[in-house]
């Protein structure tokens, strides 16, 4: 994970990034290894449904799906993400309104709260395979700004 503030240079850490309400994990990406993690943050924060999404450049209608995320919106409902594969950016504001960046690779577990406006791209790769953890589906109709 490297995350900055879009406005400046300056560098976000894990901690200021969890100040900001921003709950931030790493962990190995063998789901032997990252199982009992991420079963204990489903537990704790009542995550009930989980599923892996992965976007590559052969994904039929990538430019499409794309558009969905890429204007600002919330959700009603956490946006959970574990990478596992490739890399993606997470723009997400401040408490203060501020736009921080978060670029997020392998390992990364990332929540962005419910209710916060974000707003989320692909790097020029293009790719990226991750586990979604969700409290029930419907709170992830997205909100546009
Ligand atoms: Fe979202």
């Amino acid at each position: 994970m490297k995350a900055h503030w879009l406005d400046g240079q300056s560098e976000i850490g894990a901690t200021e990034l969890r100040e900001q309400g921003v709950h931030y994990e790493l962990h190995p990406t063998q789901e032997s290894a990252y199982r009992a993690d991420v079963d204990r943050l489903k537990e704790a924060r009542g995550y009930v449904q989980e599923d892996v999404v992965e976007l590559t450049p052969q994904t039929p209608n990538l430019d499409a799906i794309c558009a969905k995320f890429v204007d600002e919106h919330s959700h009603d409902d956490d946006e959970v993400r574990f990478v596992l594969e490739g890399d993606g950016i997470f723009d997400i504001r401040s408490n203060q309104d501020a736009w921080m960046r978060v670029v997020v690779e392998p390992g990364d577990l990332i929540v962005v709260p419910a209710k916060r406006h974000h707003r989320f791209m692909l790097t020029d790769r293009k790719a990226i395979r991750c586990v979604r953890l969700f409290r029930d589906e419907g709170g992830w109709v997205p909100h546009y700004r």
